[in-house]
């Protein structure tokens, strides 16, 4: 192990655990426990349990699940040393000499801190060159967009120069190697084995994380005869475009009213310049679900306000279902005077007033979904208008309040030109099936989960069914009750466990046990954090049920005792029937003893 016991206790006791994840999800509490929405997967309803008195937390959930160190790992995207480091360094302590660090830089990867270094070195490069002689008509451009000199330091726009190794060359002269210049993905090696740029003569916008650090840049074309007019830094370790939201990093204090989110970085630079401190964006139209879990840990509601074109309309209607998805209300901001097709030119056409009237104005997202189906139809065709009475239905149908369903069908029966009824009773239809259709997949899902079918941490689960549900009650127990494993720990032999992650579980707490330390979960290499998380799913299931005292722990070892002699017979009956008649004795032999207790 890489940090030594005392050090990583400190670092826990620094960093409790409701402290630290509270920061990425808002929490409420529920007896002594705190629960919130799963910053891992998409849910309404909280599911996700952190656990003051084990210092860990479980999502009933997706079975995420672990300590605090597992928690920076999963929700930053982190190596289980990085998130060490990280908890140490907001904790204020000092870094532990580690003996293996030097071997481990000796490998061709490239480390984080490499890149942050990089991309921080290359944003001053490029901001400098925009300020110097060379970037003399980048500044113009920049004035005739009327993006003012403090916009320009806020975001510390730049200019990479219309050269073919400026960056490079300098980057090198810093002490950057090729490698590390390539996997920051802002050079790269020609055929004739020189390093070239790859942002050449284009405005630069780098792109913050969450922190404030430089992960990336977008370059804008200076020149409109370039074939590309933008140029995206591609994801690299420190940076992934299905994740990042550029401006998050200003925008994240002033969430509270909602974020308004569009398409690029120059009008999310143009919204802040014009007072609109809560917008963001998306590198272009592919909004993903990774986007939308980030925004729900930030607001209730988000404006959309994507390009009046094809692909800006496609990606408001999946914005909405994926915000939805997360249980974010959406708002579409429509801009559609004609004259200009995103946040940026309208503000230049029409003032920040009249952008904020069209905030105040803007379109639920109901509306807006029902405006989004009729526009798809020629409604004077008796064809098309059917489809469309049809499409309208499934849509309404969908709605989870029923007075909603009412009144947006009736909405909608009217701009269609049918009756309210015919449309209500549609969707009323459809919606009762799609009612019994979720039971339905609640039910499997449940059944399949008692089962262990799909449970990809302990594959042997299905096939030990009778023995899994005691394995994990007594690692449960032992994980709430370390106390009661010093006694019982000795009696418990990893042949004693049927399923062999169960088993594995079992030889770590055990040596944990012989050593005097109470087990513990957490990714230093030993677990995966998935298994981790399943190992936290047997403790908050007996956190939350069951009666977790010595004698419920001995009964349970006492049946994993019985199973493993029936498993021992079955085994040994197979290669010898002599054995047949030993082990009905000791069937018999168990059902008296049932029978007189
Ligand atoms: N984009 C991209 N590659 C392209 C076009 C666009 O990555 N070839 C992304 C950029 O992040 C861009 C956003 O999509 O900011 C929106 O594209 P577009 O509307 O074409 O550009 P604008 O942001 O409006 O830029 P400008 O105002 O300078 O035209
Ligand atoms: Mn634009």
């Amino acid at each position: 192990m890489a940090f030594s016991k005392p050090f990583l206790e400190e670092v826990k006791r620094r960093n409790h655990i409701t402290d630290v994840i509270s920061r990425f999800v808002p929490l409420k509490r529920a007896g002594s426990n705190m629960v919130g929405c799963c910053p891992f997967h998409s849910e309404k309803t909280p599911s996700f349990t952190v656990f003051s008195g084990t210092e860990s937390y479980y999502c009933f959930g997706c079975g995420a699940g672990g300590d605090v160190i597992t928690f920076v790992m999963q929700s930053e995207g982190l190596e289980y040393r990085e998130a060490v480091e990280q908890l140490a360094k907001m904790a204020g302590i000092p870094m532990e000499e580690d003996p293996y660090e030097r071997k481990a830089d000796q490998g061709p990867q490239v480390k984080k801190d490499r890149l942050f270094a990089l991309n921080k070195a290359a944003a001053r490069f490029f901001y400098a060159k925009l300020q110097s002689p060379e970037g003399a008509y980048a500044r113009e451009y920049l004035q005739k967009r009327r993006f003012s000199d403090t916009t320009v330091r806020r975001f510390g726009i730049g200019f990479a120069p219309d050269k073919w190794d400026s960056l490079c060359y300098h980057l090198r002269k810093e002490g950057y190697t090729d490698e590390e210049i390539t996997v920051a993905f802002l050079g790269r090696k020609g055929k004739n084995g020189k390093m070239y740029d790859l942002f050449r003569n284009r405005l630069m916008f780098p792109i913050f994380d969450l922190t404030g650090e430089v992960v990336a840049f977008s370059g804008r074309r200076l020149n409109e005869e370039d074939e590309r007019k933008y140029v995206n830094t591609s994801d690299t370790p420190v940076f992934k475009k299905s994740r990042i939201l550029f401006g998050l990093n200003f925008a994240k204090n002033e969430s509270e009213n909602g974020l308004i989110l569009c398409e690029g970085a120059p009008d999310c630079i143009a919204m802040h310049q014009a007072g609109f401190g809560n917008a963001i964006a998306t590198l272009g139209t592919a909004i993903t679900g990774e986007h939308a879990r980030t925004l729900s840990r930030f607001t209730k509601m988000v404006y959309l306000a994507y390009d009046i074109d094809k692909a800006g309309r496609k990606a408001t209607m999946r914005g909405i279902e994926l915000l939805n998805q997360v249980g974010v209300d959406t708002k579409i901001i429509h801009l559609g005077e004609g004259d200009s097709k995103d946040p940026d030119e309208f503000i230049k056409n029409h003032g920040a007033e009249a952008f904020r009237a069209k905030l105040s104005g803007s379109q639920g997202q109901i509306d807006y979904r029902i405006g989004e189906i009729l526009s798809r139809f020629d409604l004077s065709v008796p064809d098309e208008k059917l489809r469309c009475s049809h499409e309208m239905a499934e849509y309404v149908a969908t709605i989870g309040n029923r007075l909603e369903r009412e009144i947006y069908a009736s909405r909608a029966a009217e701009k269609l030109g049918l009756s309210p009824e015919s449309l209500r009773n549609e969707a009323e239809n459809k919606r009762r099936t799609m009612e019994k259709n979720a039971k339905k997949q609640e039910h499997s899902k449940i059944t399949r989960d008692a089962t262990g079918y799909g449970d990809q941490v302990n594959t042997d689960k299905l096939r030990f069914s009778s023995e899994a549900p005691h394995e994990e009650a007594v690692l449960g127990i032992l994980l709430l009750h370390p106390e009661l494993g010093k006694e019982l720990a000795p009696l418990l032999e990893p042949e004693d466990f049927a399923t062999s992650f169960n088993r594995k579980l079992w030889e770590l707490f055990r040596t944990d046990f012989a050593a005097g330390i109470d087990p513990e979960l957490t990714a230093d290499g030993s677990l995966s954090p998935r298994e981790i998380g399943a190992a936290e799913g047997y403790r908050a299931a007996r956190a939350t049920l069951g009666s977790n005292d010595g004698d419920t722990l001995r009964s349970h070892i006492d049946t994993l005792k019985d199973l493993r002699s029936r498993r021992e017979y079955d085994g040994r009956v197979k290669e010898d029937p002599g054995a047949l008649r030993e082990y009905l004795a000791l069937l018999r032999k168990q059902n008296q003893n049932k029978n007189s207790e």
